[in-house]
């Protein structure tokens, strides 16, 4: 007898766990730190708060980079860590339904596929499901009977942007920019306008907050070392500094959308035009994105209401309605 079931959305940043047992969500950092080589000093969001903190014999760590996993040993660890926290260690003979990108190879794709088994989970089953099908489902679209949907997804560092008929994927291309581009150009912008150097949590947090300055009118205040004396400092910055430098990529999202418009079969694409397409992912709640992409595309954009949560939705609503059972697969 199957003991529960799991939903995944293996995100570069963020790991997200349905737990069918309370429909429960689990949100953690997907981060771990390793003190001397072997020791699991932290992990989840414990392991992000001593990121860019920590000293030099802890080392903390994405294992998944750009959508796909890069480090299998210590996502293994990660993953048995948190499915023993959800199920409090009652997680044998349960099945899994796992989020996967499109456009990456098949020797990624499976490594998804393979983490889970591989855990030491003793799993009973690992179903499959494209991440933008997924995406579809969180966002409230019949994505079984529409034909014509496009979704994109602006995620950590990477951007999937897809085209949904009938339930599958027609199109999709992930292409590598994100939210942490965006605080990586942040920080290139501070560095070079105004000799400071701030680190990643700084830069994600003036990035959050541009939004709120802007409508105050306000600049923004950032902390960090100054290049030139080497001391702690504070600066003013400008909200038009950081638009500057967030727009370069933006436009690679945009034209990567209309690149992905123009291979659309032409029946699709009016469906696409009469409904919009459907932004999400946390990398999108970024200031005035979703107006930038809807004038750059000419398209209406459906904003997501959830939009850090919309793959871990759609994968509970698999889970729980069979009418979605179908759009999971075995490997
Ligand atoms: N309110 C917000 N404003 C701006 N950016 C945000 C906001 N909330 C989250 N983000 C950004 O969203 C990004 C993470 O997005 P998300 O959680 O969708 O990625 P992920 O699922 O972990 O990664 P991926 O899907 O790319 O593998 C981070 O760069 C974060 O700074
Ligand atoms: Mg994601």
């Amino acid at each position: 007898m199957t003991n529960n079931v799991f939903g995944i959305d293996l995100g570069t940043s963020t790991i997200r766990i349905f737990n069918g047992r309370n429909s429960a969500t689990m949100v953690e950092k997907n981060m771990i730190a390793i003190e001397n080589k072997n020791n699991v000093f932290a992990y989840g969001d414990s392991a992000f708060e001593m990121y860019e903190k920590a000293p030099d014999n802890i080392q903390v760590t994405y294992p998944l980079t750009s959508g796909v996993i890069a480090d299998i040993k210590n996502m293994q660890v990660l993953l048995r860590y948190f499915i023993n926290d959800v199920s409090k260690g009652n997680y044998k003979n349960c099945e899994y339904y796992i989020a996967v990108p499109t456009d990456v190879t098949e020797v990624e794709k499976r490594a998804f596929y393979d983490l889970i088994k591989d855990a030491n989970l003793k799993p009973k089953k690992i179903m499959m499901v494209e991440k933008a099908v997924a995406n579809g489902i969180g966002l409230g679209v019949d994505v079984k009977n529409s034909q014509g949907v496009m979704v994109v997804d602006v995620g950590y560092n990477t951007t999937e942007i897809s085209i949904l008929s009938l339930g599958g994927i027609v199109l999709s291309k992930l292409i590598k920019t994100g939210g942490y581009k965006f605080d990586d150009a942040i920080r290139a912008a501070v560095r070079r306008e105004y000799n400071l150097l701030i680190g990643f949590k700084s830069a994600e947090k003036l990035k959050m907050s541009l939004h709120e300055l802007k409508q105050k009118k306000e600049k923004a205040v950032v902390y960090g070392r100054d290049i030139v004396s080497g001391l702690p400092m504070e600066r003013e910055i400008p909200t038009e500094l950081v638009d500057e430098c967030l727009r370069e990529h933006f436009k690679t999202i945009i034209d990567n959308v209309k690149i992905i418009l123009e291979r659309t079969p032409p029946e699709l694409s009016a469906d696409i035009y009469r409904n919009g397409l459907y932004l999400t992912g946390g990398g999108s709640l970024v200031s005035d994105f979703g107006t930038i992409l809807a004038n750059g595309t000419g398209l209406k954009v459906n904003v997501a209401d959830q939009a850090v949560e919309s793959v871990i939705d759609g994968i509970a609503e698999i889970i729980k309605n069979d009418k979605f059972k179908s759009v999971a697969y075995v490997r």
